[in-house]
């Protein structure tokens, strides 16, 4: 099995590597953060409080999920749009810091790989939790500044000020949780990204993994 595990925090460029990554590598790509915004989404959906721990697991254990490159379907609904939303992002963290839910998103992720034989996985907890052997290891990180450009650029509807806040609050929410904190695994390659090129980043990894 060949998997490709991509870490690192919000607006890291985790998702435009991950992505093209796998078309070059001729790998199927995975959005792990999809998965943990679509449970935040049909627990509001459903009427669950995001807090409620035991309601929620009972959200992720039953949920139909669908993430692949076209978007994301949430018991048979298109939550594309809905998942990147203020709503989910506010109830996401909360959501993504239940063990139960991670147990399960964590199972998911690893029989979406053991049905491909493998592909490029990208989350906080993927060179750490969910496939420690993985063949690569990558933590993407960037500037403070230029994570929130990147992401402000993302969501026409919110300023800079209001983007950067939110930021810093789910990266403290995302380091600070007991359940699989976000870290770099100590055997992962640390890329930072602030001043380079998508093209560049990616002919350094693809060396790397050829290599
Ligand atoms: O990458 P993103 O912003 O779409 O992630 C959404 C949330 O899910 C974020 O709070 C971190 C969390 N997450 C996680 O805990 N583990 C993962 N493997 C992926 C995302």
């Amino acid at each position: 099995m060949r998997v490709i595990a991509i870490d690192g925090p919000a607006g890291s460029g985790k998702s435009t590597i991950a992505r093209l990554l796998a078309d070059r590598l001729g790998l199927e790509y995975l959005d792990t953060g999809a998965m943990y915004r679509a449970v935040a989404f049909a627990a509001l959906r459903r009427g669950v409080d995001p807090a409620d721990a035991d309601d929620v697991a009972r959200v992720a254990q039953s949920v139909e999920l669908r993430v692949d490159t076209d978007g994301t379907r949430v018991d048979g609904v298109d939550a594309t749009i809905e998942i990147r939303g203020p709503e989910v992002t506010r109830a996401v963290s909360i959501v993504a810091a239940n063990p139960a839910v991670r147990a399960e998103m964590v199972s998911r992720q690893r029989e979406w790989a053991r049905k491909r034989d493998g592909g490029v996985l990208e989350g906080r907890d993927i060179g750490t939790v969910v496939f420690p052997d993985a063949a690569c290891k990558v933590y993407l990180t960037a500037s403070a500044e230029t994570r929130a450009a990147r992401r402000s650029k993302e969501v026409s509807d919110l300023d800079y000020e209001t983007v950067a806040a939110d930021l810093a609050r789910r990266d403290a929410l995302d380091q600070g949780r007991d359940a699989d904190p976000l870290r770099s695994a100590d055997d992962a390659v640390v890329l930072d990204t602030t001043d380079r090129t998508v093209d560049d980043i990616l002919d350094e990894l693809v060396a790397l993994i050829d290599g």
